[in-house]
């Protein structure tokens, strides 16, 4: 993402019959990530998002509290807003459909079609859905019931105005086929696509008023008002300016629209062919996400199994959820929500990665150069490394991001902040700094430098807690870009960024200890020696598929040992590791190779794991009792 560019991206705008949930927050924390990744990279963005506040459903829930509709709306739009405030989203403008800049642009719209002589009056039965406010044709219910809602339809018959949908469904065709990037993920675009080879009935764009008069008047017959839908979309193209400020109109549109899959029909087809015919460019983007599920179904108000984002936030931060959301769910895929996945996520990327390497780099910087971030001096070709892996994850984040595989791009930052815990593993910086305080003020900078640039990497999705990180580093609003760390900061104080969330354990039911044939004495234990050791490098041994070759680190000691794990663990996973080792064992022989000590692991059937020792202050060679 280089140079200035007009950035417009769009949420639904979401009905205000009920509280908001998690599926309303995703799309949105969504658009709030994608337009703060934009606008770091310097463009000009436009966020918008919003309510949609007409249609039989808003008039039903009014009816049931007994107030007015738009008394009940705007009971509802503070619920929406107070949850976009706290969840950090920073959009550029909230339409409400029942603003008087949209009514009069659905107007000017209505009367462009209608005077185009797209727009006809005739009598229509059909089968329709409240709760999706559309009617239904019989190819598209599931066992006569609603396909969305699973409930049964009412059949209306009703003299109604007709859009000539039909018309441009040829013109729609070819559009999708010449612009691969118009409808995304590509299996959303292949659905539209195969919809569209059936013939494309017209749509009803009005509801009479003596059965709904929640919404805007048609603008040629005060007895009925614009269809919900067909009032919704024009947000789009409301908000940037149409019909009303031809300059900002024409600097943010086209947009890109976020939605979710079941919105697809609307966004893909009436909207694109309203767009036709009042002659509007159209939109650039129109990406569908998949749902966040709780077991098989939809998390949603309709199936009754709310999740109130509300909660987690409140029990673990906005940012983790914020994170969680983004990393889980593959765009274009539906993903679960689960607490088990959640917790992990949290703990093992936020706790253990991230945040581990921010507390051990500032421990070390404040108990060693008294809080000040070192000069880097002459660097290694290990630093050299690790700032050329931060220009390529720079550079392969923005890819990703254009692309809008988020997702993908917080698993690359995450991979880089894995690396420099490596690196700060294997330079050991605790120990540099008594035999050459010079080369650990060199990792100590290059760590901080690598954490700036995770930090500001990750602050589109976590703009709270990576601040916090910068503040420390006094690098708020420095540039992307290696090399900019300021020696000679003073380091701030801070609490624990993530703190681990303990998982309480499983009741596990006392085992009474009984006399057993193969114990041993203590004396008989204590012969065993066991003890930490660092693992520096690792080969395959030739020949032999399940073997590897380990150099490791026993204290001041080197040793090789030859272990059974290559079908357990990477090369690369297993250098830097602290594990535990018997280290007065004979040495052996294995395939011609020396073998002077055993490592201990936990195996069951087909599953192996090292012992590893999780805290850093373990240096190689402790003992272990
Ligand atoms: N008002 C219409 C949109 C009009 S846009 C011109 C509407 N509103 S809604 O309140 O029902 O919000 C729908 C949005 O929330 C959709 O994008 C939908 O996919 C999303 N979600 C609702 N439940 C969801 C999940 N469980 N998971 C992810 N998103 C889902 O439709």
């Amino acid at each position: 993402m280089s140079g200035k560019n007009n950035y417009f991206i769009t949420t639904p705008i979401y009905y205000v019959n009920d509280k908001p949930h998690i599926g309303h927050a995703y799309t949105t924390i969504l658009a709030d990530v994608l337009a703060r990744f934009h606008r770091a990279a310097g463009d000009e963005v436009f966020f918008l998002t919003g309510l949609d506040e007409h249609g039989l459903k808003v008039q039903q829930a009014a009816d049931n509290k007994g107030i007015t509709p738009q008394q009940h709306c705007d009971e509802m739009a503070p619920r929406f807003t107070g949850l976009w405030e706290k969840l950090h989203i920073q959009y550029d403008d909230f339409i409400r459909t029942t603003e008087k800049r949209h009514e009069s642009v659905v107007k000017d719209i209505l009367k462009m079609v209608f005077e185009k002589g797209d727009i006809y009056f005739d009598e229509y039965t059909g089968e329709y859905c409240v709760g999706c406010e559309r009617f239904y044709t019989e190819k598209e219910l599931v066992d006569g019931k609603c396909p969305q809602h699973n409930r049964p339809l009412e059949t209306i018959t009703e003299k109604n105005y007709f859009f000539k949908m039909s018309q441009y469904q040829q013109l729609l065709i070819n559009y999708i086929n010449d612009n691969p990037n118009f409808i995304q993920p590509k299996h959303r675009r292949n659905e539209i696509l195969g919809f569209l080879r059936q013939p494309l009935d017209d749509l009803c764009i009005s509801r009479p008023k003596s059965r709904l008069n929640w919404g805007i008047e048609l603008p040629f017959d005060k007895d009925y008002v614009t269809y919900v839908w067909f009032d919704a979309l024009i947000n789009y193209v409301t908000a940037p300016g149409f019909s009303t400020d031809s300059k900002s109109f024409n600097q943010w549109w086209p947009a890109i629209h976020l939605i979710g899959k079941d919105i697809l029909m609307t966004h893909a087809v009436y909207w694109p062919t309203m767009l036709f015919s009042a002659g509007i460019p159209q939109p650039l983007t129109i990406f569908a996400h998949g749902w966040w599920l709780i077991g098989e179904s939809k998390m949603s108000k309709s199936l009754g199994n709310v999740v109130n984002p509300l909660d987690l936030v409140d029990k673990y931060g906005v940012d983790p959820l914020r994170y969680y959301l983004m990393r889980e769910m593959v765009l274009g895929q539906d993903a679960s929500f689960t607490m088990e996945s959640f917790i992990k996520r949290y703990n093992s990327d936020l706790a253990n990665d991230f945040g581990n390497l921010f507390s051990r780099v500032s421990t070390l910087i404040a108990k060693n150069f008294e809080n000040v971030i070192p000069e880097p001096g002459e660097l290694t070709l290990e630093e050299i490394k690790v700032q050329k892996s931060a220009e390529s994850v720079i550079e392969q984040v923005n890819e990703l991001i254009k692309k809008m595989r988020i997702n993908e791009a917080i698993e690359e930052i995450l991979q880089f902040v894995r690396s420099i815990n490596k690196y700060m593993e294997l330079q050991a910086p605790w120990k540099l700094v008594k035999s050459d305080k010079s080369a650990a003020a060199r990792v100590l900078y290059t760590a901080s430098e690598s954490l700036r640039i995770s930090a500001l990497l990750l602050h589109p999705v976590m703009p709270n807690r990576t601040e916090i990180i910068l503040d420390a580093l006094g690098a708020i609003g420095t540039k992307l870009k290696w090399g900019i760390l300021k020696s000679g900061t003073i380091l701030k104080k801070h609490a624990s960024l993530f703190p681990r969330i303990k998982v309480e354990a499983p009741v596990v039911e006392k085992i009474k200890v009984t006399a057993q044939e193969n114990v041993i004495t203590y004396d008989e234990f204590e012969k065993v020696e066991l003890k930490t050791a660092l693992v520096l490098e690792v080969e395959k041994v030739e020949g032999a598929n399940r073997l590897l070759k380990l150099q490791i680190e026993v204290g001041d000691e080197k040793r090789q040992i030859v272990a059974g794990v290559a079908e357990y663990y990477n090369l690369e996973e297993l250098i830097s590791k602290m594990i535990v080792i018997v280290t007065n064992l004979e040495p052996t022989t294995i395939r011609g190779i020396e073998s002077n000590g055993m490592l201990l692991a936990a195996k069951k059937g087909k599953e192996l794991s090292l012992i590893i020792i999780d805290s850093d202050n373990v240096e190689s060679g402790t003992k272990i009792f």
